[in-house]
């Protein structure tokens, strides 16, 4: 009997040995140790061993037993780490790879001049304020001295939605707005960017474009105000040395009105084909708020004067950056709008 243990033993010592995974130790273990095994068929056959024989085959059994379930318990462990380690093998990265590439976005060159006139002028004390892009015809001209039949109504192809609404052909719209809005009728320091349009399209002229209008309305508000205002703006966006040129004009919101030139940034004023060989360049109209238009959105113009001024963005944006066609600012050309990355963003 002792020898059927030992053959037992060794056998199966042997075969946990050489086993070489999980479901070959299952087996084993169900082989010797299992309710049908061989070890228990042992014990089982007790009855036919001479009584002082029984614990003595008892133990041997149990010690057997118990070192064949530690060998079986210690491959398991080591089939079950190896395993581990395989899989870890296998999910390993490799952080030294460098990494794909995402692709970032860049500013829209206008929109970088949006940015960089919004801080300008926060810092000189301005808000900036918003109007709708689809405007009635009351703020869009009549509240900016623009009657129904008004001759002037024809610089600007508007599209008319209804009878009564238009999309925008001015920012200039949101001055009447602003002063409207203002119920105490206290003094105005406001820019606004925003989108504007307009009938035209031909190759310099898009129907859709950009303009910033700028308002300030305050006691003894002067000219004076307005020339410094305008100086700091073009030399902050396009360069200190620029001369400005104030040419008088006509617009029926303003009074007296003037178109500001600056001295071309290309040829330095000597004349070339950007400036139209004059050495200036048109870059926006201004003028005195019209006391028309004080009166009609509510401000006394023996009390208050004011001054605005508008201009186009996308003008601004390609005379900025040395953008030789609008309609590169359109296309959406990832080359084109690349360049415009900057680290510091
Ligand atoms: N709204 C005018 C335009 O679109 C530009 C302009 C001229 C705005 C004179 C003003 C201004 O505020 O005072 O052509």
């Amino acid at each position: 009997m002792k020898e059927e243990i030992e053959k037992i033993k060794k056998l199966a010592k042997e075969q946990i040995e050489k086993s070489i995974d999980l479901k070959q130790l299952d087996d084993i273990r169900v082989k010797c140790l299992g309710k049908k095994g061989e070890l228990t068929a042992i014990l089982r056959g007790m009855g036919e061993i001479a009584a002082e024989q029984r614990p003595v085959i008892g133990s041997m059994v149990n010690t057997v037993r118990d070192e064949l379930e530690a060998l079986i318990k210690e491959k398991e462990e080591k089939f079950k780490e190896d395993m581990l380690k395989l899989e870890l093998q296998k999910e390993k990265i490799d952080i030294t790879l460098p990494a794909t590439k995402i692709k970032r976005g860049s500013k829209h060159p206008v929109n970088r001049v949006i940015e960089e006139i919004e801080d300008l002028f926060v810092s000189m004390g301005y808000d900036v304020v918003d109007g709708p892009e689809l405007e009635t015809d009351e703020y869009c001209f009549e509240r900016l001295n623009l009657p129904k039949g008004h001759p002037a109504r024809d610089m600007q192809d508007s599209f008319y939605v209804t009878t009564e609404y238009l999309l925008r052909t001015q920012t200039s719209a949101v001055q009447a707005r602003v002063m409207m809005a203002n119920e105490e009728k206290t003094p105005i320091r406001v820019i606004c960017p925003g989108k504007t349009y307009r009938r035209d399209d031909d190759a310099t002229h898009s129907h859709q474009f950009g303009q910033v209008e700028g308002l300030v309305i305050d006691k003894n508000i002067s000219l004076a105000d307005l020339k410094g205002t305008l100086e700091v703006f073009v030399h902050k966006m396009l360069g200190e040395n620029l001369e400005l040129r104030f040419r008088p004009s006509y617009f029926p919101f303003t009074e007296p009105s003037y178109e500001v030139d600056v001295s071309c940034f290309k040829c330095g004023g000597k004349g070339c084909s950007l400036c139209k060989q004059t050495g200036w360049i048109e870059i926006l109209g201004s003028g005195m708020v019209h006391p028309n238009v004080l009166k009609m959105n509510g401000y006394d113009p023996e009390k208050y004067t004011g001054f605005a001024f508008g201009t186009g963005l996308d003008r601004l944006a390609m005379f900025k950056f040395g953008i030789p066609d609008i309609r590169l600012l359109y296309t959406n050309d990832i080359r084109f709008l690349n360049q415009f990355d900057r680290k510091d963003d």
